[in-house]
């Protein structure tokens, strides 16, 4: 399969599969991602501990018996680390600081190694949050967002590392949106009830960033239940460690979908509720009262607007045809997943592929959404 397959990319960075390494504090160094995540697309290591405050927190915390990394001289560790990383997935340090400089130091570093910083607001071991640290950025919007914004100016590539159902998720996506973050890696926990795949949809319909998903995930039902709420990338960390062979696993299953399908994390149609806004690709000629309707508001479409901006988005292309679909063009048909012979034959007749359709589907879809009008 070519190396291409996916073509999904921030900046100057390829992943070559949409499969990542979540960071495990006092584990996942490069020895660890070099055995176990070779597959990936990505790889995020840490989370290291950047200041004297976060250093002594993680001596406090491997005490009592938790694995932490620990350093005096962080910086230099990094960099080791990165260098000895195998090449082929993108790279991303995890770290946390009570302070900014060391956190813009951190970002140049990563920068002139091609490498994508990770801020961690996630931690939740007391010693972190205690001192200001980890999740406990959370509640300091203000400051969190300050720092987003200082760290942006040297150039690196910026994840926010999150957990879910801790504060107003939506406020705070926005947020960080605003501030220049350039991907949102998400922890969508809800405590006692594993992942939140309700949450993933609805911060994929109020954000553009690129979003990462991780929680219990130990298959692939599992990463596709994200992928169809909008997740570019689905990260794993726990369940490496009971099944080291989970990401080659994923990246295998994911790869096959892709290259069948064409658009690996599409969605669902919107009608239940499941679908995100990109399922309005799917969605019918909005002539009769369903779901539809609600979806093309929070874009700021009119029915009549919904309709012409499909209809000019297929002129030329092979969405154009189908006469004899129910509302005489493919721009209107459903997700190639949903079986329908009078779909199939049209594109049996065109010679085009279910991955060919499937990807002009998501360029429609892109289309919807970079012509909304109140986004
Ligand atoms: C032992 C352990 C250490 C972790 N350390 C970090 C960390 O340093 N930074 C961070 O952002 N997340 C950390 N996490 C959170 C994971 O990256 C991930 O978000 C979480 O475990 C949910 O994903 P999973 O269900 O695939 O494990 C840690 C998780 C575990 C289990
Ligand atoms: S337009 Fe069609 S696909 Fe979209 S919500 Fe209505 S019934 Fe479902
Ligand atoms: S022709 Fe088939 S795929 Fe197209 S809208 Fe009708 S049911 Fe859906």
């Amino acid at each position: 399969m070519s190396n291409d397959l996916f073509n999904i990319k921030i900046g100057n960075l390829s992943f070559r599969n949409p499969i990542a390494l979540a960071p495990m504090g006092g584990m996942t160094n490069s020895s660890f991602a070099n055995e176990y995540a070779k597959d990936a697309g990505l790889v995020i290591i840490g989370g290291y501990n950047l200041d004297a405050a976060t250093q002594e927190a993680a001596k406090a915390i491997v005490e009592r018996g938790r694995g932490e990394f620990v350093s005096d001289e962080p910086l230099d560790l990094i960099e080791s680390e990165i260098k000895a990383l195998n090449e082929g997935p993108v790279k991303c340090v995890n770290v946390r600081s009570t302070t900014l400089e060391p956190l813009i130091e951190a970002a140049r570093l990563l920068k002139n190694n091609d490498a994508i910083l990770e801020l961690d607001a996630h931690c939740r071991q007391k010693e972190m949050t205690g001192i200001g640290a980890g999740q406990a950025l959370l509640h300091k919007l203000p400051e969190l967002c300050e720092w987003i914004g200082k760290i942006k100016e040297s150039g690196v590539i910026l994840s926010v590392k999150v957990r879910a159902n801790i504060v107003d998720d939506i406020g705070l996506v926005k947020s960080i949106e605003a501030a220049g973050a350039d991907i949102l890696h998400l922890d969508a926990m809800k405590e006692g009830a594993g992942a939140d795949l309700k949450l993933i949809k609805e911060i994929r319909d109020s954000t553009r960033m690129f979003l990462i998903c991780n929680n219990s995930v130990t298959d692939i039902e599992a990463a596709k239940d994200m992928f169809t709420r909008g997740a570019d990338v689905v990260s794993v960390a726990r369940g490496v460690v009971s099944d080291p062979a989970l990401i080659s696993n994923l990246v295998r299953s994911i790869s096959l979908l892709q290259n069948d399908m064409g658009w690996y994390n599409a969605p669902k149609h919107v009608c239940r509720g499941e679908g995100d806004l990109r399922g309005l690709a799917f969605c019918c000629l909005p002539v009769k009262p369903c779901p539809v309707h609600n979806n093309i508001k929070k874009l700021g479409y009119t029915a009549q607007e919904f309709a012409d901006i499909k209809m000019e988005f297929a002129r030329g292309n092979m969405l154009e045809y189908g006469d004899s679909t129910c509302f005489g063009s493919l721009a209107w048909c459903c997700k190639i997943s949903k079986p329908c012979f009078l779909r199939d034959g049209v594109l049996e007749t065109l010679g085009v592929t279910d991955a060919e359709y499937m990807r002009l589907k998501k360029e429609l879809a892109d289309h919807l959404l970079n012509h909304a009008k109140n986004r």
